[in-house]
Order: C-alpha cells, then structure tokens, then sequence
C-alpha cells in the first residue's frame, strides 16, 4: 500500500498521505507557498495563467471591480475559447491527437483527432450561419450524450453565438421555459438518444416543447435512434441532409470576441421561481477552467481523461468539453447508463480504453458499489492514476470503496467543491494533498473560501455556517441571464462583499472544509440540481392539484430524494393510482430525475402568515425532528 492511513502525523482525523511518486510527478508540487502568494497577488497570479493561453490582443487590466458585484476580467482582451481549444492545436503535433474516443451505449465507437474535431466544428458552424445564427444568439441544444453535442457547443462559440444546453433528461416544460428565457431561433436536438436499451425520444419532447414555445424557427435534428420522427415542413431539418450541402463547408473562422463576451448561459435552480440562466465568459472561464483541470488533475499529454457527468450540466461544459480541449487532452466520453447491459460496463471500458483519470460523482460510485466487488475486480484497472468526485458530499464509506476497490490505494481522489456558478473547482485537493474521506480539503488558489454566521463573522472550529467566497475569481457567473436584479440578491445581498454560495459547511482544526448541504430550497438529487419551486409548480399544473409542496430528504443511493405533498381540488380524494399520475406528470414535465419518492396527500400545508410554505417544518417533521422555532407559522 503507497498510501498510508496515518493518525501519527499532526493532522486530525483520518488521513491518506500521497504516495512519494504521486508527489514528485505532480505539477504542482507545494501548495501552502503558492496558495498564500495567490491570495496577495491574485491578478498577477491570474495573468500569468492567462498568458499560457492565446490572445489576440491582450487585456488592459486583469480585474476590473469598479462596478461590484458585476466584475469583469480581463479587460479589454480579445479571444475565443475556441482558438485556443481547437486552432491553436492544429499547427502542433497535437492535429493529429485523439481529441474524444466516444462510445455510444450500444456498444459502436466514434474518434476524433484535434484535426478532424475542427472539420466537424467548423461545418457546423456553417449550418449555424446558413440558418442566420450569429453574434448574440442563443442557440438552444438538446441532445443525448453524443459527439455531436460537443460539436453543436463549439460551433457556437467559434461563431460568437452563446449556446444554452438543456440537459437529454430534462422534459417538455424544463426545455420549454428555457428556449422561453434564451429566445432562441434555432434548437439543436436528437431524434433520440439511448438509455438503458431503451430509446429516450427527444424529437417528441422537443415537439411538445416548441408548441409551447413557438420562438424556435428552425429545429436541426441529428439522427441517432433511428427511429421515425415527426419532422415539420420548413422547421425541422436533418442534420445529415444538411452537412450535405454546400454550404456546410469544413473551413470557418474563428469569430475574435471580447473577453466579457457571453460564452453560455446554462440554466440551474435558485432559491425561488424558475431556474435561472447563469451567464459565463470566452476570457475569464476559459482561463479558470485550464488552469484548474490543468492543476488538480495533473492533466499530461499521455492520459486518457474521462469526465463521466453529462455535457448538459456545468461539470460536462467545463470538465468534458472546454477544460479538456483547452489543455490538447484526450477525453472519453459514453452514452449510456454505468450498468447497462452489466454492472461491470464501466470498469470494461477503463480497461479496454487505458483509461487513467475518472472524475464521477458519489452517486454513481454509491450505485456500484451495490454491486459488489467482483464486477471491478474481474479487469485490470491498473491505468489508473487520479480520481475524483464532484457534486455533493461523498459519504466516508463510498470514499473508501472507491479508493480501495477501484484505485487500489494508489490513486488519490480529487473530491472537487463548486458549482455551476463558479464556472470551476474552488474547494479541491490537489494529487499532493492529503486526503480526508469526506472533505474537499482546502481552496483552490486564488480562492478564499471561509464559513461565517449571519453577521458574516468567521464561525470557530468545527461549528457549521455559511460557506462564502471572499474574493472575485475569474470563472465566477457574470450575472443571472436578464436578470441582473436576481444576480445581486441572490448571491451578494446578504453579505456584501462576499459570494453566498448557498451550501453550508465546517472548517475543521486543519483548514480543511467539510461540506454539509444546501441551506436553500435547491436539492441536490443524485447530484442533479433541482429546485421545490420547479416540482410544485410541475404538480400545479397538473388539473387536479390546487397547491403542492416538495422536499428533500436523505436517501441511501441518491444523498437526497424528492418527496412532495399535495393538496387536491376541492371534492376530490387522493388515490395510490394518482399518486403515481401526479409522479409521471412531474416526470413528463420536468424529467425522469424529478419524480417524487412519494407523494402525500394534506388538507392543509403549514405556512408562514405571509403565505410561504414552511418547507423547513415538512422536513423537520418528516425526520421526528424537533420543529425549531415555529412563532411565524400562521394559526
Ligand atoms: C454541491 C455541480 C459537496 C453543493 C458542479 C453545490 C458538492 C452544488 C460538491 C452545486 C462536493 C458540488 N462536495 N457538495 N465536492 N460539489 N456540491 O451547480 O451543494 O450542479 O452548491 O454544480 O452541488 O451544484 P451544481
């Protein structure tokens, strides 16, 4: 065993040390000096990381703070991300490097080298600008987990068009509302994509959706299921046909865009109403998502990274798609589900595929591991090098499991706090770092990270608090999509000059931060962000329910599990069949990820005199715990 379990050092708790190899061929070799260095300087810190990338002019100033809280970076530069993931690649040794190995869950497999990821970028660009896509636009894109969908969002980018991916598992109205937001013209969609052997009908839902939004003018449809789709005339186009033309040539420049240039907006649930599009930069998130993977995964040229979340989500934008290709690395990237057909289907392909860094999240570790060890110890899963997690805290046990069973006590795990906000990592160990199961150990340079109570005042040791962010960074959102009102309130307004980041957390004797949960009405299902405004208002609308509520609450396999209440219509009486009517509404409203545990039928919800529902007291409730202080609930 290279790593030691050691409680003789000065460190509390359990602690795995890195392995004396791990440490001399890290990039990152020392963390205390260069962090503290980071913190003084953190505009000279964070130029020199941009200086490792291309500019096409340079920025008169690295922060621009003048108008709090909406900073900018890199002022005055001129970029795109897409020169320096894609172009810049092609005149290097690079143009003829793998840049994605893509299987698709029946089992076929596509590559791409840099070079011929450019040719499929560039001619979809061109279909974008055939269909008059430009500078400004959101593009909407829903698709399955397929190269496409990484063509689609680069396209866009080359072109100076902002991309709004909506993840393939959200449903009609999550799709609706948000090519609602974006006003999009053009959607980017799939016939189908495939999960579990089954066929999850994207062009349907895309239907249903674009009937209720009719800003859409034209559809592009990439054909993956082959299935037959409804296609309407003047609207809908297949893909296929149209790479077929002249137009969708292999040659497209690179639009040069400012660097406070809208890169994307991708929608995520807040606190209250409906998700919110969270708006990031060609300039400062294309430095901070390089400078991260580059930093915490060690990324070198020989590895075969695979980042296994979905393009849909902040982790797949920044850590599948521009992360990846910003550092000329090679990424892996799968369709389907991790047990389909076997439970072993994961652990076939980091053998069959060399694989040597896996980032997943605690869910999907936990749903493996239910499986038993056998599966991953029928493959050598001896390439190995890092891995890691993101998305909620991983409980000590999974840690354990995947430490031991998969990395064999030789990979160190990279359990990485952030969010789709951030743009980035903020909380994360490095391979040098010694790990604590369960913690995501100490901030990322150029980040400080602390947890305060409501005055905003740093809590003591180990007591449970606010996690803020004190200091501007240059992945962080830009502003809420049309809504700049919405970005102040909801991440500023309660400490000023700090980043509520809406988790709470623990800092113990070490500085390492433990995080807890999300204090806010968000839940974190399977490490997918959803919100109880987005359930209950999926439960309204269905005819026969005039009020609802939802809550999270703790489940083995998920961290969180969706539970709602509802009251019915006035004569009307709960039944288990519309129960489970209300769950599938949900699910065809929403998605599949939405669905409720449970559903509860009440004659009346506990509320505040104001009105708002005590989701607080639901949960409290629901888990016999005491129900706190309860003076606002109304009679
Ligand atoms: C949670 C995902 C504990 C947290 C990148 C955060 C985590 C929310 C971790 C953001 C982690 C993410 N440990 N909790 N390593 N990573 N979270 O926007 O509650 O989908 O606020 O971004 O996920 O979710 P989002």
């Amino acid at each position: 065993m290279s790593q030691e379990i050691s409680n003789l050092g000065e460190m509390e708790g359990e602690v795995y040390w890195p392995a004396p190899e791990v440490t001399a061929a890290a990039h990152v070799k020392e963390y205390e000096a260069l962090y503290k260095q980071s913190l003084e300087d953190p505009e000279g810190f964070w130029a020199e990381r941009a200086e490792e990338l291309e500019w096409y002019e340079k920025w008169d100033e690295v922060l621009d703070d003048s108008d709090a809280p909406f900073f900018k970076w890199f002022v005055g530069g001129k970029t795109n991300i897409v020169h320096n993931a894609l172009d810049r690649h092609l005149t290097t040794y690079r143009r003829n490097k793998l840049a994605l190995i893509w299987i698709g869950e029946p089992g076929e497999h596509r590559t791409f080298s840099y070079f011929a990821l450019n040719r499929n970028v560039s001619r979809f660009a061109n279909v974008l600008k055939s269909m008059g896509v430009k500078k400004g636009d959101i593009v909407t894109i829903y698709l399955p987990r397929i190269p496409e969908q990484m063509f689609a969002m680069l396209a866009c980018a080359k072109i100076g068009a902002a991309h709004s991916v909506v993840y393939g598992g959200f449903s009609v109205e999550s799709l609706a509302e948000r090519v609602e937001d974006a006003q999009s013209h053009v959607l980017i969609t799939a016939d189908g994509g495939w999960l579990r052997g089954k066929i999850v009908p994207l062009k349907d839902i895309a239907d249903e959706a674009m009937a209720r939004q009719p800003t859409i003018e034209s559809c592009i449809v990439v054909r993956r299921t082959c299935q037959d789709v409804y296609m309407e005339p003047g609207r809908d186009y297949w893909y296929d046909d149209l790479v077929g033309l002249p137009i969708a040539n292999t040659k497209c420049a690179t639009e040069p865009m400012d660097a406070e240039d809208t890169l994307f907006v991708l929608y995520t649930s807040g606190t209250t109403g409906r998700p919110k599009g969270v708006v990031h930069t060609h300039g400062g998130y294309m430095v901070f998502t390089h400078t991260t993977l580059k930093y915490v995964f060690d990324i070198r040229d020989e590895d075969r990274w695979w980042c296994a979340a979905d393009p849909g989500w902040i982790t797949g934008h920044s850590y599948i798609v521009y992360g990846p290709l910003l550092l000329g690395a090679t990424s892996f990237m799968y369709e389907g589900a991790p047990n389909y057909p076997y439970p072993n289907r994961w652990w076939q392909m980091i053998e069959k595929y060399g694989i040597s860094i896996l980032y997943t999240a605690p869910t999907a570790i936990r749903g493996l591991m239910r499986f038993g060890e056998a599966w991953p110890n029928r493959h050598d899963l001896s390439s190995l090098r890092l891995l890691g997690t993101v998305g909620e805290p991983i409980n000590p046990e999974a840690w354990r499991w995947y430490h031991t069973v998969i990395g064999k006590e030789r990979c160190p795990i990279m359990d990485t706090w952030w969010q789709t906000e951030t743009g980035g990592f903020m909380i994360t160990p490095l391979p040098i770092t010694p790990l604590k199961p369960g913690s995501a150990t100490r901030p990322f340079f150029g980040i400080e990270a602390d947890v305060v109570d409501d005055d905003g005042q740093p809590v003591k040791e180990d007591e449970e608090g606010y996690l803020v962010i004190k200091t501007p960074w240059p992945g962080m959102l830009r502003t809420v999509y049309k809504d700049p009102d919405r970005y102040r309130e909801q991440y500023w307004d309660k400490f000023e000059t700090m980043y509520q980041t809406g988790d709470s957390a623990r800092k113990d004797k070490d500085g390492y931060l433990w995080i807890i949960g999300r204090m806010d009405d968000v839940i974190k299902v399977s490490g997918y962000r959803l919100g109880t405004a987005e359930v209950e208002s999926a439960l309204v609308s269905h005819p026969d329910v005039s009020e609802a509520a939802a809550i999270g609450l703790p489940h083995e396999l998920k961290g969180n599990a969706i539970h709602a209440y509802a009251i019915l219509r006035d004569g009307l009486e709960g039944s288990d069949a519309l129960a489970e009517e209300l769950r599938n509404h949900v699910g065809h409203e929403i998605g599949p990820i939405a669905k409720p545990e449970t559903i509860t039928f009440v004659d009346t919800l506990p509320k505040t005199r104001s009105g708002k529902i005590m989701r607080r007291l639901l949960k409290a409730r629901a888990l016999g715990l005491p129900e706190g202080d309860i003076s606002t609930l109304e009679d």
